[in-house]
């Protein structure tokens, strides 16, 4: 199976994982990694720690979600194997590079992991409250946006931060795998950042209540660019510049999951109602047992 199929699979068995709240056939607990008191807003596994380990190694995020959708952080774990160790109170986002490297938004700047001694540390010299970042593949460069918005480009091994001039009002950023940048702002405009230009990406839906970005993984070699659910509405967005709609809907009227990642592509995770769940998708397709979960999630 090519693996921008698999992609697919994933993001559609991802998103239709609360199609069917209520547990009848095949209870999937075994699936779940991690339950905890609050939502899960973020999940990174960082596949390089992975393969490097040969254990599991996955970063969330915690949070209370207030009815405006204003979130309250409850703090970053990180779980290796089978144990969950809390690496600091706050956090925002997550994201890591190609070699390992993880690092951590939050609110007293840049923290990054470190897997010896398994905790966070500062990194680089920005003591700002950080939103949201993006750590480029392997460069060591990372963009990181600050509360009062201003992007920050990091480099030298965290010594040297330059404002971004080129991004204005973002609310959130993206790197694509080929370290293209994107971002929205507050009207949920998507842009893309190239050399010098900030290009508006056109054919998204206009003012649309909620906007989730999503890198497309290195593993799926078919397409560069990031996948956007614009009010729950999957589209894609390729490296170009252009958009389309996904020919596939996801079933995602219904569905409502608080995290999800599709990093691994086939180990990838989801988090429903204050738990984690891990897929492994292809030892699922291959088993047969996929068929038999995706009945559970009312997929097919
Ligand atoms: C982790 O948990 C799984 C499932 O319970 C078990 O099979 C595995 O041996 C555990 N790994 C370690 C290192 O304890
Ligand atoms: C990302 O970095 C890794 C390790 O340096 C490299 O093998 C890979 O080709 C890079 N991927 C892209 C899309 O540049
Ligand atoms: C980066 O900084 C860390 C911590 O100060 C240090 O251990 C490491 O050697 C530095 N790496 C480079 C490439 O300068
Ligand atoms: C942009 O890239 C997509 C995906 O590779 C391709 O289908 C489309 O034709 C490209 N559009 C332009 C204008 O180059």
């Amino acid at each position: 199976m090519k693996f921008i199929a698999i992609f697919v699979i994933a993001l559609h068995y991802v998103l239709a994982i609360n199609a069917s709240p209520t547990k009848t056939k095949n209870d999937p607990d075994e699936m779940v990694i991690y339950q905890g008191q609050h939502d899960i807003v973020k999940i990174y596994p960082s596949l390089p720690l992975m393969e490097e380990l040969q254990k599991r190694v996955v970063f969330f995020l915690e949070a209370d979600i207030n009815n405006d959708g204003s979130k309250i952080d409850q703090g970053l774990y990180v779980i290796v194997e089978n144990s969950t160790t809390k690496l600091h109170d706050n956090g925002k986002d997550i994201d890591g590079d190609a070699e390992g490297k993880v690092f951590f938004a939050c609110k007293e700047g840049i923290y990054t992991y470190n897997r010896k001694e398994n905790k966070a540390y500062k990194y680089g010299n920005l003591n700002e409250g950080i939103i949201s970042l993006a750590v480029e593949n392997s460069s060591g460069i990372i963009y990181a946006l600050t509360k009062n918005h201003d992007l920050y480009k990091i480099s030298d091994n965290g010594s040297k931060s330059d404002v971004d001039n080129r991004v204005k009002n973002a609310l959130e950023i993206v790197l694509d795998k080929v370290d293209n940048l994107y971002y929205y702002d507050n009207e949920k405009n998507v842009y893309q950042v190239k050399d010098q230009r900030v290009n508006k990406i056109e054919g998204l839906p206009k003012n649309p209540s909620k906007m989730v970005m999503i890198k497309i993984p290195a593993l799926v070699a078919d397409v560069e660019g990031i996948f956007v659910l614009a009010d729950d509405v999957p589209y894609f967005i390729y490296s170009n510049g252009t958009s389309i709609r996904s020919p596939q809907n996801f079933g995602l009227t219904k569905t409502k999951p608080t995290a999800f990642s599709a990093e691994g592509v086939l180990v990838f995770y989801a988090a429903v109602d204050k738990k984690i769940y891990e897929f492994n998708i292809l030892a699922k397709i291959i088993s047969g047992v996929f068929s038999k979960i995706a009945d559970f999630f009312n997929f097919f």
